[in-house]
């Protein structure tokens, strides 16, 4: 039996870092897609071939991996899970363990491909969720999207430093538009008219597991000042959802704008993404902030139609290089 999953990119339209301290963020899942296939193989084996790794291991092993994870994440050892966050294999073992939910299934062979670009996108937790979905269809289980976002948060709690939101993996599990909230879950938002971006990437490598650690400290240090600004980019959520549902596009790109200047003072931007935010709103974008972790990574610009080809000639020019995607694509999949 072969079984291949496959799951998108995501971008977050508002609220990255705030949506950690349970603040609205608007996420979209965009392509490209990763795919994991598993095949039946006489030894457990995770081929990581987009890092070159390959290892056999046991399911006695997967599952001290788990037990250990979820010991750490309850005694909220963010420390040590921030030390783990390099560990690819200790991850997606973590996640196998996490969708097997104590079920029995033979050995396997799992391969992952990912054509995701790595830092901004959730490239992690594409491949979380679709290395969850495989496994649950492999041991004979339902899919179950609940459970797969559940597993690739916990892959997620790893990658992040220890608190992930959970928006990540719900925006590639469920797909389309969401809004998340941490202690509201997800609601999925109905987008008519279709959100024309174009997405920079700096090449510097998005340091979530850094830059969500270092908005805890900040807030640990100066809550009051580090509040406002969490409380201010929430309002600003709550406003770009209204006006992306009315399709007032010019305030939502004033919005993105504002919202990216919270990141600049929660100190998660990077003078190489600020460079790119302005070339694309120099070349005509409506608004322009970051996505994702920040410290590098990826922006993204809205802008009109007809100007998303300038705005990505302008990102190219200032040393990014621009992707012009759909937004609001399907979720994690069974591939036929
Ligand atoms: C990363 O894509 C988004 C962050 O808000 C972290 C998280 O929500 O887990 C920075």
């Amino acid at each position: 039996m072969e079984i291949t999953s496959s799951a998108p990119a995501k971008v977050i339209l508002f609220g990255e870092h705030s949506v950690v301290y349970d603040k609205l963020g608007i996420a979209g899942a965009v392509n490209p897609r990763t795919n994991i296939t598993i095949k039946e193989n006489n030894k457990l084996k995770i081929c990581l071939s987009d890092y070159k790794e390959n290892i056999t291991t046991t399911f006695d092993e997967i599952s001290c991996t788990l037990n250990k994870i979820e010991k750490l994440q309850k005694e909220r050892k963010y420390q040590d899970l921030k030390v783990l966050s390099g560990n690819r294999i200790l991850m997606i073992k973590t996640v196998i363990g996490k969708a097997l939910n104590k079920k029995e299934c033979r050995p396997f062979e799992l391969k992952i491909k990912s054509n995701i670009h790595i830092g901004g996108f959730g490239s992690g937790s594409a491949i979380f969720a679709s290395t969850a979905a495989a496994v649950q269809l492999f041991s004979r289980q339902k899919l179950d999207k609940q459970k797969i976002a559940e597993a690739a948060n916990l892959g997620d709690t790893i990658c992040h430093g220890g608190t992930p939101s959970g928006i990540d993996a719900s925006a590639v599990t469920y797909g389309g538009y969401i809004e998340f909230q941490k202690s509201r879950g997800l609601n999925p938002i109905q987008i008519k008219n279709k959100l024309p971006v174009v997405i920079g990437i700096t090449g510097i490598p998005a340091k979530t597991s850094e830059t969500v650690p270092h908005v805890r400290e900040l807030k640990e240090k100066n809550p009051e000042k580090m509040n406002k600004h969490l409380n201010e980019m929430h309002n600003i959520a709550i406003e770009g959802i209204k006006n992306i549902k009315k399709g007032n596009m010019e305030k939502v790109g004033s919005l993105m704008n504002e919202n990216q200047n919270h990141l600049e003072q929660i100190e998660v931007s990077h003078s190489k993404l600020e460079k790119l935010i302005s070339a694309s709103l120099n070349a005509g974008a409506l608004g322009a902030k970051l996505s994702g972790g920040g410290g590098g990574g990826i922006m993204i610009a809205l802008c009109r139609p007809e100007d998303q080809e300038r705005v990505a000639q302008a990102i190219e020019k200032a040393g990014g290089t621009s992707l012009i995607t759909e937004m609001g694509v399907e979720g994690v999949r069974k591939e036929l």
